[in-house]
């Protein structure tokens, strides 16, 4: 059945029922693939245009610390949890309207996952990669 308005997107290969799979049913090495030939073009291009000395070059690195898949992660800098971001937008403009208008979307898009809603509170957002100042928050 195709659902254009459901998540989670079949953005991945086709698995044994000979449908493409979801971000959610892939396996590990499946995902990683997913990562390199999806996710890691697209952050590069969009750090790079954003600050091009500083992300002139980008790896798995940039979200992953080596050998650490798992998200969000405490090798990121922790948010404040706060639901509209007050805190972030008061310390970092810049980097908080980049990542809302753009990364925020283009990851949700790129693992086919819906986006962080502020009313539902649930979905692909900042804390998908960040922890909140306890631990992970708003269901990741
Ligand atoms: C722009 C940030 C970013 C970059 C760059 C990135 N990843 Fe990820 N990665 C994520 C996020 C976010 C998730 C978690 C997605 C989710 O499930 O919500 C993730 C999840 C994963 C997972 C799944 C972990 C698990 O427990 O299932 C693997 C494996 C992975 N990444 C590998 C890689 C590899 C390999 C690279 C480089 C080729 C890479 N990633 C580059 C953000 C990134
Ligand atoms: C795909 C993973 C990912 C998502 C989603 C994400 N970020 Fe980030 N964030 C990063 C990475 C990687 C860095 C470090 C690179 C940099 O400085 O931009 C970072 C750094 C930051 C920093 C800088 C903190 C400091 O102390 O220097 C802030 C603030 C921030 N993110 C806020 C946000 C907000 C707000 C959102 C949601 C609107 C968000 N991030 C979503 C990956 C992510």
């Amino acid at each position: 059945m195709i659902c254009w308005g459901c998540y989670p997107k079949a953005v991945g290969p086709v698995g044994p029922e000979g449908t493409r799979l979801t971000w959610t049913e892939m396996d590990f090495a499946q995902r990683k693939v997913h990562m390199r030939k999806e996710v890691l073009p697209r952050a590069a291009a969009l750090f790079g245009s954003w600050r091009p000395e500083r992300f002139a070059e980008v790896d798995c690195s940039l979200c992953h610390a080596p050998g650490n898949f798992e998200m969000p992660t405490a090798d990121l800098p922790r948010l404040s949890g706060k639901l509209l971001l007050g805190p972030e937008f008061a310390k970092h403009p810049e980097t908080t309207r980049l990542k809302l208008d753009r990364l925020v979307p283009m990851m949700a898009e790129a693992l086919g996952l819906k986006p962080f809603s502020v009313v539902t509170r649930n979905g692909f957002g900042c804390y998908s990669c960040h922890l909140g100042p306890n631990g992970p928050v708003f269901k990741n």
